[in-house]
């Protein structure tokens, strides 16, 4: 009987330390880290631009609640709003919190703008929202659902990349769309530009909100700050995270003018935004924001699409096909070989991996790995690969 919550089933390896794109068990073993906590520890670990930051606000204040202004969160929004589509920008902890809040901004303008009959959002199967109760609802998964019946109500959900569908799912109860703009957790599916330019069109036809989902595939990691940006595409509300604080828990809703419906009393937070954040979050966009930054993002990306390319022709009875965008990759496996057996495999080679939904394995690297990195990955997946063939 252990007092931890057996929420998850975690491989059997602790790490003591992190150095770059390393990571390093008490026992001296390194593993290359192409997993960054599930695309958040975006700078690699250890970064000195980042402990650096986070150890001189640890030495000042850590936390004053939002009762009191919070300097390091009003440059924050500046910076973001700078250089998004945004001009709003709310501060929480995670990425379900981020959606709760869009979720709650979808509801508020609606019936801020008279149409209080409009309440419900529509979603995409395989879609991973979070874990609270109205981001599993949104998700509408069974098997996020089991057990935690009644589901709140106001979501449903159509075939993601379908316009068709969506547009039919629109009635007059319908107040936003709500889609990753490339999928995580459903299996590293990116959108095209013509669906997300579709939703667009749909949004402005029937007065709805279009909020996008970045949590995973923003702050860089698909080599634009958000992915949305690919599309040209103007959404009304972002959710974001995990890449954001660089593996200090932060979370951020980001809406246009119009979008700003949230105010005093409307919603709120005792640590979202905190200064200890605020600096985590400040540092990691110095270093996204930085001159040739996103460049590099995206030729190292180029140079590991063409990599999982070649590895997947080498090895079809393993492989089914590479896909995404960016740093956001994933290889589907063949049956009956399964992504989570060949991910502990992997770990025994060395290297780390996340699955995902639909028997992919999912590369989420930092943005700061090199061509060498990839080369490094792609061998260890070929021994591995090579087991099975
Ligand atoms: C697209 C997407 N949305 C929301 C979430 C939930 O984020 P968090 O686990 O920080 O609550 C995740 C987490 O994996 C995600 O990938």
């Amino acid at each position: 009987m252990v007092a931890l919550m057996p929420t998850y089933a975690p491989a059997n390896l602790a790490f003591e330390r992190g150095e770059g794109v390393y990571l390093y068990t008490a026992d001296g073993r390194r593993f290359l880290d192409f997993c960054a906590g599930i695309a958040v520890s975006c700078m690699g670990h250890a970064h000195p631009h980042l402990v650096q930051a986070l150890k001189a606000q640890a030495e000042k204040v850590w936390h004053t609640s939002n009762l009191y202004r919070i300097p390091g969160q009003e440059l924050l929004a500046e910076r973001l709003a700078a250089a998004s589509f945004a001009d709003r920008v709310f501060f929480c902890n995670s990425g379900a919190e981020a959606l709760e809040g869009s979720i709650k901004v979808a509801r508020k303008y609606q019936k801020d703008n008279g149409n209080p009959q409009r309440y419900r959002i529509v979603a995409c199967d395989n879609a991973f929202h979070g874990r609270t109760l109205a981001t599993i609802a949104a998700a509408g998964q069974k098997k996020l659902l089991e057990g935690f019946t009644p589901v709140v109500e106001g979501f449903e959900q159509v075939a993601y990349g379908n316009l068709n569908e969506m547009r039919n799912a629109i009635t007059d109860e319908t107040a936003a769309i709500l889609v990753e703009p490339v999928q995580g957790e459903g299996g590293i599916n990116p959108a095209s530009a013509d669906y997300l330019q579709g939703l667009r069109a749909v949004c402005d036809e029937y007065g709805l909100l279009l909020m996008f989902d970045e949590v995973q595939c923003g702050m860089g990691r698909t080599g634009k700050l958000f992915a949305h940006e690919w599309a040209g595409v103007k959404p009304d509300v972002v959710a974001t995270a995990k890449g954001i604080g660089g593996g200090f828990p932060l979370g951020a809703l980001l809406t246009t003018e119009a979008a700003g419906v949230l105010g005093v009393g409307n919603h709120g937070t005792t640590y979202g935004g905190n200064p200890l954040a605020m600096a985590a979050g400040g540092a990691v966009l110095d270093l996204l924001l930085a001159d040739g930054f996103l460049d590099h993002v995206n030729a190292v990306a180029k140079t590991l699409e063409q990599a999982l390319r070649v590895l997947v022709a080498k090895f079809p009875n393993v492989f089914v096909e590479a896909r995404g965008k960016g740093l956001m990759q994933g290889i589907k496996l063949r049956d009956p070989i399964v992504n989570r057996e060949f991910k502990t495999k992997l770990e025994g080679e060395g290297l780390l991996l996340a699955p995902a939904g639909d028997n992919v394995l999912r590369l989420l690297p930092p943005l700061i790995i090199t061509d060498d990195h990839v080369a490094e990955a792609v061998a260890l997946i070929e021994n591995v690969a090579a087991s099975y063939a």
